[in-house]
């Protein structure tokens, strides 16, 4: 990317820059020639991820409590008052939901806090555009196919609560100072530098116990997922697109995703362990997991793009690469 393209590009935020998303974000925007201003209090997030982000100029990192008022103010406020910057994308959140549904303060610190922070330093530096990584858990447990105008919505996690109220207040921010707002609804992502999740788990206990694989719940569990990659080509393709005020999106493949047992399967097959599965049993891994959802993705297909890989293809890729890069 020479001087004269970068000149041109777009000045962008991310939060949660040092996450399993957020990095990868990082690394596609400034491939494509954008200044990225990144924001991580690296309770989840490495410098690791960040290792291609480093190697452009264009790319600062922010090492902040973003859920802290009294640190946004002191450490980050100083270094962007009076720069140009386009907008805002916001990941930065709690991603054990576990975790919340033990402690509600963990998602109001770190999923809705957050949010509460971000919109407060956009409203001050007059920045415009917010584009929100939201979640298919604000839909809750619901047999339906879910479209972006399901309702009522009724999350069963700390974690889909709060990422619905951050939804809440975006959408109040828009009508009152915000020009537009990108709310995208992600199903499970997975890819390079997970940093949560069942294949982490499973791999991480692998490392423990090579003979005996536990794995939370029947195995019937059966959930969409959307590779990194492709999340972030969707999400990109939104960007350019979408022209409502608050653009709603769900993100996600066609298929109706991979269960537990076929996802445990291809992680002990590709580990070479030969690990006899065990499940704990219970139709859900958790207090607060979804057990099988469907998404409907027409709203994004309508507006021109389809997953190019389905749930099976991105977990037998996603196994393999850990495999491969372990
Ligand atoms: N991975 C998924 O399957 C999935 C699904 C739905 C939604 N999402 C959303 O996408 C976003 C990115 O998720 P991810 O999978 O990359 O998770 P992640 O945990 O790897 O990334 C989140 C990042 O936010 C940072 N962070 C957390 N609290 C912070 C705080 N108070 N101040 C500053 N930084 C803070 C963490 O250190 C981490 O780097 C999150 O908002 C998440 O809720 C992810």
């Amino acid at each position: 990317m020479n001087r004269q393209s970068r000149k041109m590009g777009k000045v962008v935020v991310i939060t949660g820059a040092a996450g399993f998303i957020g990095s990868q974000l990082a690394d596609a925007l400034l491939e494509a020639g954008h200044s990225v201003i990144g924001i991580d209090n690296f309770s989840r997030g490495t410098q690791e991820n960040l290792a291609l982000a480093h190697t452009f100029p264009a790319f600062e990192l922010h090492a902040v409590d973003l859920a802290d008022e009294d640190e946004v103010n002191m450490k980050l406020m100083p270094r962007l008052e009076g720069r140009r910057i386009d907008e805002v994308w916001h990941l930065a959140a709690n991603s054990d939901i576990p975790a919340g549904v033990r402690d509600l303060r963990v998602d109001l610190r770190d999923t809705f806090s957050t949010t509460v922070q971000t919109l407060m330093m956009m409203r001050r530096l007059q920045i415009g555009r917010i584009a929100f990584a939201s979640t298919s858990a604000v839909y809750g447990e619901n047999e339906e196919v879910l479209r972006e105008n399901t309702g009522p919505l009724l999350p069963i996690s700390n974690y889909g609560a709060m990422k619905l109220a951050s939804e809440g207040i975006i959408a109040a921010a828009t009508e009152a100072y915000l020009e537009q707002a990108l709310i995208f609804r992600f199903p499970n992502v997975i890819g390079p530098r997970l940093t949560h999740g069942i294949i982490y788990d499973l791999f991480r206990k692998l490392e423990t116990n090579a003979q005996s694989l536990e794995v939370l719940g029947d195995g019937t569990q059966q959930k969409p997922y959307l590779h990194s990659s492709d999340l972030i080509g969707a999400m990109l393709f939104i960007r350019e697109h979408a022209m409502e005020k608050i653009s709603l999106y769900n993100i996600g493949p066609e298929d109706s995703g991979a269960t537990v047992a076929e996802i445990a399967q291809t992680v002990v097959g590709a580990s070479g362990t030969g690990a006899a599965i065990r499940y704990t049993g219970g139709n859900r891994g958790w207090v607060g997991d979804v057990p099988r959802f469907q998404y409907s993705v027409r709203k994004l297909a309508e507006l021109g793009w389809r997953c190019p890989t389905t749930s099976a293809e991105t977990v037998r890729r996603t196994v393999a690469d850990m495999v491969r890069e372990a």
